[in-house]
């Protein structure tokens, strides 16, 4: 079994007296793609604030390659090789989008991706580097998102929900990047609410239900009633 680059190990969260995750054990193999599904509320978010150190967490909850990162600094984390492409975007509004792209850069990682790659992959960032972010449609500013974190050149990049609110041709474009994305020797982690889009692209899956894992599985193994059981809790 090839080792694990990401591993949790009684992961909780908590968000003041608020418990948001209960001791998530989960893997991420050195060039695999993970998806994580589950509902609305299930700890998904909160997941991926806690890999990427924007929650803090108990010690040796989640280490990456040799290192306990479970108490590091999001900046910190961000050298080591883990980048994100946040729920809702987060760009910033006031700046170009060649700007924006540029804060990814600011790691200081050296790797495949600077922003011809990134113009590359997604040409339409280009013909619009010098206007605001806020200009451009939903579908590209997620591009924009999407590059920021690449230019950090990541080892492994996490995706919080990829596609939500994406018109389905927008989506086709951004899961038509995702090999060229991949194929250069990244994991990657993909939270998404369409579960066949899910396990379509990834080898494994697990599910989270109120914090806690309900399912991991291959993701061309698992079923539709296992997928409902552990989305929903229904027997
Ligand atoms: N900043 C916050 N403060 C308090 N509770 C939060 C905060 N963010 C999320 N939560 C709660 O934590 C739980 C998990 O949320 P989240 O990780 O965003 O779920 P998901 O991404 O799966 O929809 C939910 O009950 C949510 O209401
Ligand atoms: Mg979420």
């Amino acid at each position: 079994m090839p080792e694990p680059i990401l591993q949790m190990q009684g992961l909780d969260a908590h968000y003041g007296d608020f418990q948001a995750l209960y001791g998530v054990d989960m893997h991420v193999e050195q060039g695999e793609v993970l998806s994580i599904i589950g509902a609305n509320g299930a700890g998904k978010t909160t997941l991926m604030r806690s890999i990427t150190g924007l929650l803090t967490n108990g010690p040796g909850q989640v280490r990456y390659r040799d290192h306990d990162i479970s108490q590091l600094r999001a900046d910190e984390i961000a050298v080591h090789g883990l980048a994100m492409v946040p729920e809702g975007r987060q760009l910033f509004p006031s700046l170009s989008v060649r700007e924006n792209l540029m804060i990814g850069a600011q790691v200081g990682r050296s790797g495949p991706w600077d922003l011809q790659a990134v113009y590359k992959l997604f040409p339409i960032l280009e013909e619009r580097k010098d206007q605001a972010s806020t200009s451009l449609s939903g579908g590209q500013q997620q591009m924009v998102a999407i590059g920021r974190a690449l230019m950090a050149n990541p080892d492994l990049i996490l995706f919080d929900e990829i596609s939500l609110g994406l018109a389905p041709i927008i989506i086709r474009d951004i899961y038509k990047a995702l090999p060229g994305i991949i194929g250069t020797g990244m994991s990657a982690i993909i939270v998404e609410q369409d579960i066949s889009k899910a396990l379509s692209v990834s080898a494994r899956v697990y599910c989270l239900q109120e914090g806690r894992v309900s399912l991991e599985g291959a993701s061309d193994t698992v079923s539709r009633d296992d997928i409902s059981r552990a989305y929903f809790g229904i027997e």
